[in-house]
């Protein structure tokens, strides 16, 4: 017999806990139905009770009273998370936790106590490890057909203005903490294991808030790929999302269309360097034989940086959630990992200009 479906109550009925949350977790009736909801704008609180039959609570006390509610979704602006996530798990609920997974490593760490000693799941929402462009990255990096990897970067580009609160240093807003999380996350995959030097540049360029708009960050380390992340409302000429660079060969693209090439060097001549001059004053020069490779996703999916996160990569974190509550199966994307970008995003926070 199937289990009942997980009973949500979401904090925030903005943009993601309304949304995001609460729109795309209607897509999944068998593993989920939200019952409550709790937000300060009165009027948003009410609107959304009535559309969508949930219990309207008015503040989060009330929600964390609710004997119903298994599941809170903290979907509120970022200073809140961690503070609403633990009390949530001293209620004996579990937690999903909207990006930033609290803002730095100290929250992190009563955040994880919490659901430790409560023995409930902690759940950070970082959606984007399911995009298919970066799984399909992921896959061709890991064939070995590219070779090495020696360098990658991640270019989150656009040309625009804003002027809502994640603007705001006062509000912990930024790029930083906004969209900072999700390349991140991707870097840190390919990255792979160990902890990286970390280079960051953060600059206020378009924005009329107080925050960082454009951000790059470089990792490096021993025996790892340098991973560049560029994440900017400044870049009029946007460049590819992807481009790998293996010793045999690399991978470019977007969301919407990955291509990769690659040469089999154990079917090239061998070669040894040699320090004379060359006989006919060339360059080294030798023919190259390409194989090809490319994809297309059956679904086009949002490039990230703006308009409406894409529901496929949602839905799978949920389906995965819903089985590690449900089953005791292992988290996909666990609070150890989020505290790992936490860290980052807190030392190119404390280098910013
Ligand atoms: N994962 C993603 O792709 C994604 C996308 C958008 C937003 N987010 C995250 O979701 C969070 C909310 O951002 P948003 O864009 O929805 O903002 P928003 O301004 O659209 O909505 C925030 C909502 O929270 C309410 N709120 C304010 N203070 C609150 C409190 N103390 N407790 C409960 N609710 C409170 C506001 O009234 C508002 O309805 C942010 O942390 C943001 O980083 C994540």
């Amino acid at each position: 017999m199937p289990a009942s479906p997980i009973r949500v109550g979401i904090v925030g009925l903005g943009r993601s806990g309304h949304d995001i949350h609460l729109r795309n977790l209607k897509h999944l009736p068998d593993d989920y139905r939200v019952i409550a909801a709790t937000d300060p704008d009165a009027g948003r609180l009410a609107a959304a009770a009535a559309e969508h039959g949930l219990r309207a609570h008015r503040d989060l006390a009330g929600l964390l009273g609710d004997p119903e509610v298994e599941l809170v979704v903290v979907a509120s602006p970022n200073g809140f998370h961690a503070f609403q996530a633990e009390r949530a798990l001293e209620a004996g609920k579990h937690v999903l936790c909207e990006k930033p997974f609290g803002l730095g490593v100290a929250d992190v760490d009563r955040m994880i106590a919490a659901a430790e000693r409560n023995r409930r799941i902690l759940q950070p929402f970082q959606q984007r490890r399911y995009e298919p462009d970066f799984r399909k990255v992921q896959e061709v990096c890991a064939s070995g057909i590219l070779g090495r990897i020696e360098f990658v970067r991640i270019c989150w580009h656009g040309f625009k203005r804003r002027w809502d609160w994640q603007t705001l240093t006062a509000v912990h807003g930024g790029e930083l903490n906004n969209n900072g999380p999700h390349p991140l996350d991707h870097a840190l995959e390919l990255y792979g294991e160990g902890e990286p030097e970390v280079w960051c540049d953060t600059r206020r360029c378009l924005t009329l808030g107080d925050a960082e708009d454009h951000v790059k960050i470089v990792l490096r380390g021993p025996s790892r790929p340098t991973i560049e992340v560029e994440l900017s409302s400044t870049i009029a000429y946007g460049q590819d999302r992807w481009l790998v660079c293996g010793n045999a060969g690399g991978l470019r693209g977007d969301a919407d269309r990955l291509e990769w090439k690659w040469v089999d060097w154990s079917a090239m001549p061998a070669r040894l360097a040699d320090p004379a001059s060359t006989p006919d004053r060339s360059y080294n020069n030798e023919k190259l034989t390409w194989q090809q490779g490319s994809w297309k996703p059956e679904q086009a999916t949002d490039g990230g940086g703006g308009g409406q996160p894409a529901a496929q990569p949602v839905l799978d974190l949920y389906r995965g959630l819903h089985r590690a509550i449900r089953q005791g199966a292992a988290q996909e994307i666990t609070p150890a990992q989020a505290r790992r970008r936490i860290a980052i995003i807190e030392r190119c926070r404390n280098s910013r200009r």
